[in-house]
C-alpha cells in the first residue's frame, strides 16, 4: 500500500489517498483549533496521542459490532482507513448537560440527561454547524430518513459501549459527536474519536480531560488525553 497525493487538509488531520482506490490515510497532525478555526495553536504530541486514542476506542467499537472506516495504525500519526462518500451531518449524544446545550437552553451545566439526548447538527464551518433535523436533512438531501435512523441507532449503540469503557477508568463520558458515511451503501462511522470531540469529567470531582482544556485555557491539554488513555488502557506499544 502506497501513500499518494493529499486530498485534503481539515483543522486537525489531514487525508491521503492511496494506491488502492477505496483506502485513505488519515495523518493525525498537532494542530488544535477551536470556536470554528479561530483559534489554532499546536499542541506537542497531539497527533499522536490522538491517532492512539482513535485506533483504541475504533477497534473497541468494531469488537461490539459497529462498522467503522478503521483499519489499522500505520505509524505515530497516520492510520488506514475505509475511503467514505461522507454524510455532512453530525451526531451528538449527551449524557450530561454541557457546552451547547446549556448556552442554548439554560439548563444547569452537570445535570443528568435521561434519557441521553440526540442532537444532529449541519457540517458547515461557515455557518458555524447549525443544529438541523431529519426533515430538513430529507428535503435537502444530506440524509435519508432510513440513514438517519440507522446513525440515531448506531451512535447511542456507541454510548452504551464507551459510557461502560470510560466508566471503568473513573471517567464520566458526558457528549460526543459521531460522523457517518457511506461505504457500499452501508453506514459506516468514519472521522475519529478523541477527547477533540467529546467531554470527559473524572467521576469524583468533575475535572474535565477532553478539549474544553482547550477551549477554556486550563492549559495540561495533551497531558490530560494522555491520562485518559492511562485509565482506559491504552498501551505506549
Ligand atoms: O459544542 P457542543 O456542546 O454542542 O458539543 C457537543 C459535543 O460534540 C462535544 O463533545 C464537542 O467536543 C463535540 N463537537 C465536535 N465537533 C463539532 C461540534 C461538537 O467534536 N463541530
Amino acid at each position: 500500500m502506497e501513500k499518494r497525493q493529499e486530498l485534503y487538509a481539515g483543522k486537525a488531520k489531514s487525508v491521503f489517498a492511496t494506491d488502492d482506490p477505496d483506502l485513505l490515510i488519515l495523518n493525525f497532525r498537532d494542530d488544535t483549533s477551536a470556536f470554528d478555526g479561530e483559534r489554532m495553536e499546536s499542541l506537542e504530541r497531539k497527533g499522536m496521542v490522538n491517532n492512539r486514542f482513535n485506533a483504541f476506542i475504533m477497534e473497541k467499537l468494531q469488537l461490539a459490532g459497529i462498522p467503522t472506516h478503521f483499519e489499522r495504525r500505520l505509524s505515530d500519526t497516520e492510520s488506514l482507513v475505509k475511503k467514505l462518500e461522507m454524510i455532512p451531518v453530525e451526531c451528538v449524544v449527551r449524557n450530561v448537560a454541557a457546552g451547547g446545550l446549556v448556552k442554548r437552553l439554560g439548563v444547569e451545566e452537570g445535570r443528568e440527561l435521561t434519557p441521553p439526548t440526540f442532537e444532529l447538527f449541519l457540517k458547515n464551518d461557515a455557518l458555524h454547524d447549525p443544529m438541523i433535523n431529519e426533515s430538513l436533512a430529507d428535503t435537502f438531501g444530506w440524509a435519508t430518513p432510513a440513514q438517519l435512523a440507522e446513525m440515531k441507532s448506531l451512535t447511542f449503540k456507541v454510548n452504551a459501549v464507551l459510557k461502560q469503557l470510560f466508566a471503568e477508568g473513573g471517567l464520566l463520558l458526558v457528549d460526543y459527536k459521531l460522523e457517518f458515511g457511506l461505504f457500499n451503501g452501508e453506514i459506516v462511522l468514519g472521522d475519529e474519536f478523541s477527547p477533540d470531540g467529546c467531554r470527559l469529567w473524572d467521576a469524583d470531582t468533575r475535572e474535565k480531560f477532553d478539549k474544553d482544556r482547550f477551549r477554556q485555557g486550563l492549559g495540561g491539554v495533551i497531558e490530560a488525553y494522555e491520562e485518559v488513555g492511562r485509565r482506559i488502557g491504552i498501551g505506549a506499544d
